[in-house]
């Protein structure tokens, strides 16, 4: 099939819900919480949805010594709890009938020997054509040694019309350095169309309407540039804290656990010029030239660019709650970050002196993830007479979760005798226009992996610019501890240094 063709193909498939390609799915990490509350999850609703092949098979791969049914009895458990699909379901039969498990150790050939031979078995009984994905929910330390041992077992070998494809979950490497090593250690067992990173805030409805947005409407791309954006700023703000992910969370911290990703996938989608399709590699160069546009921060800049915080104690949802050094499995004097801001600036022409401010933290005042572009305010020449004061500047909204839809801000008359302007919403809600299908997020990315479309998928120059943009904070943080943690309250937005940030340029951050 030429690529007109295949992509003909993909676009038919999501138009007309037709299933996913026959296949194998291998989850690596098997009994995990990923798997549990998100993986199965989301194969059950593509289940509904028909959007899974009718040759379908799934193999659950990991540490736990569970028999095959129990493993099955757990799947239709966690089906009930994190769907709230019946007891009594016939998709859930469906799926029992196509369920296996293998216990071994990632690290050992024999567990990979038995699990070739399991899948010949398997290809057989449920005609898949030897196509495998293999889905890598691990921790991240056997990303990498799971790829060796695929390859050396010639798992991966997608020859004679069949496919194999590697899933990989976030974090990829910590740093630059270790994500390079990563991506070249996988390198050497595949190639780069056959490997997956996944990336769940691309999975999210919100997030890809971005591009919807802005290229399905004439009206906005025109005044989408340095002439009319005063400044952009992209929140993503979680009112929960660490929860029981301590001992994880205390490695990573904020920067690392979601600038790279999540929030520079919201930077690229937002500032990327149009893409010439949307084939995968078109919407990718976009954005990855974007990731290589934004200007590196020179040491000094970090400490005027790059603020972090960590919660103390304070209220949730109006309960007390503990500081981030009191959390289970947090070492009491941690000085790892919980919140962190910083100012991007992006430099092409499309970009040029148009601040991208992005902050994100846990235990903040409430949960919200957005993108606001605030335009550049209108002459204030005819109001002078009148008891206007200053003009609201227009702000465009894109909200992306919990509520989920846009809202455009302008200024309209007060009714009266004088004149006086009042800033009004214009407010479009996802759920009142589409209803809302419940979704884990990954459902559109595992179904996409099945039909070979990675265009929601991080290529690995993407990861590698990602790290490089947040290299410079990592150096000058690790060199220069902080003094002065915690320094935000439970329910707070951050610290002060956040909006000091902000009051330097004459702005400040949206806490609506
Ligand atoms: C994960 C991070 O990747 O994303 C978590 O590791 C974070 O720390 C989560 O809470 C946020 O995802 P969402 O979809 O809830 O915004």
């Amino acid at each position: 099939m030429d690529n007109a063709a295949k992509e003909q193909d993909k676009a038919l498939a999501q138009d007309h819900g037709k299933p996913g390609d026959k296949c194998i799915m291998v989850i690596f990490g098997a009994a995990g919480d990923l798997t549990t509350r998100k993986l199965i999850p989301a194969l059950y609703n593509l289940g509904k949805s028909d959007l899974l092949p009718k040759d379908f098979a799934i193999v659950g791969f990991a540490f736990d010594k569970l028999t095959e049914d129990e493993f099955r009895v757990k799947v239709r458990k966690d089906i009930q709890e994190y769907t709230g699909a019946p007891g009594d379901c016939p998709i859930c039969d469906w799926m029992m009938e196509r369920i296996y498990y293998l216990t071994g150790d990632f690290r050992d050939d024999a567990a990979y020997k038995r699990l070739d031979d399991l899948l010949v078995e398997l290809d057989q009984k449920h005609n898949t054509q030897g196509n495998v994905i293999y889905y890598l929910a691990t921790a991240p330390q056997f990303f990498a040694e799971i790829v060796k041992q695929l390859g050396a077992q010639k798992l991966t070998n997608g020859e004679n019309g069949h496919w194999r494809r590697v899933v990989i979950e976030k974090p990829f490497g910590s740093d630059l350095e270790s994500a390079r090593v990563l991506n070249r250690d996988i390198g050497q067992v595949l190639t780069e169309k056959q490997i997956y990173r996944i990336d769940h805030y691309l999975g999210k409805e919100t997030v890809q309407n971005i591009l919807v947005f802005r290229f399905s409407n004439g009206i906005f791309e025109p005044v989408w540039n340095r002439r009319y954006i005063d400044h952009v700023q992209i929140t993503v703000a979680e009112s929960l804290g660490v929860e029981r992910r301590g001992g994880y969370y205390d490695t990573a911290g904020a920067l690392r656990d979601m600038i790279p990703n999540h929030i520079l996938q919201l930077v690229s989608l937002t500032a990327m010029e149009p893409p010439i399709s949307f084939h995968a590699d078109a919407v990718r160069d976009e954005q990855a030239k974007i990731l290589h546009a934004i200007t590196p921060m020179a040491p000094e800049d970090v400490l005027t660019r790059a603020v972090r915080g960590q919660y103390d104690d304070g209220v949730e949802e109006g309960a007390a709650v503990p500081g981030y050094r009191q959390e289970q499995s947090v070492p009491p004097t941690s000085n790892t970050e919980t919140f962190v801001a910083l100012k991007l600036l992006i430099d092409n022409w499309r970009w040029a002196d148009v601040p991208f401010y992005i902050r994100t933290g846990k235990r903040m005042a409430k949960r919200v993830t957005e993108i606001a572009i605030q335009f550049r305010r209108a002459p204030f020449v005819l109001f002078r007479e009148t008891p206007v004061e200053r003009l609201t500047p227009n702000l465009l909204v894109l909200h992306i979760q919990p509520d989920e839809g846009i809202s455009l801000r302008f200024g309209a008359k007060v009714p009266g005798a004088l004149v006086r302007v009042g800033a009004v919403d214009m407010d479009f809600d996802y759920k009142d226009y589409f209803g809302s299908e419940p979704s884990t997020g990954y459902e559109r990315l595992l179904y996409d992996c099945m039909i070979g479309d990675a265009t929601l998928f991080q290529r690995a120059d993407m990861v590698e610019a990602g790290w490089s943009v947040v290299a410079p904070v990592q150096d000058v943080w690790k060199a220069l501890p902080p003094r002065n943690f915690p320094n935000y309250h439970s329910g707070a937005w951050g610290p002060k240094e956040a909006d000091d940030l902000m009051k330097r340029d004459g702005r400040q951050w949206r806490t609506e």
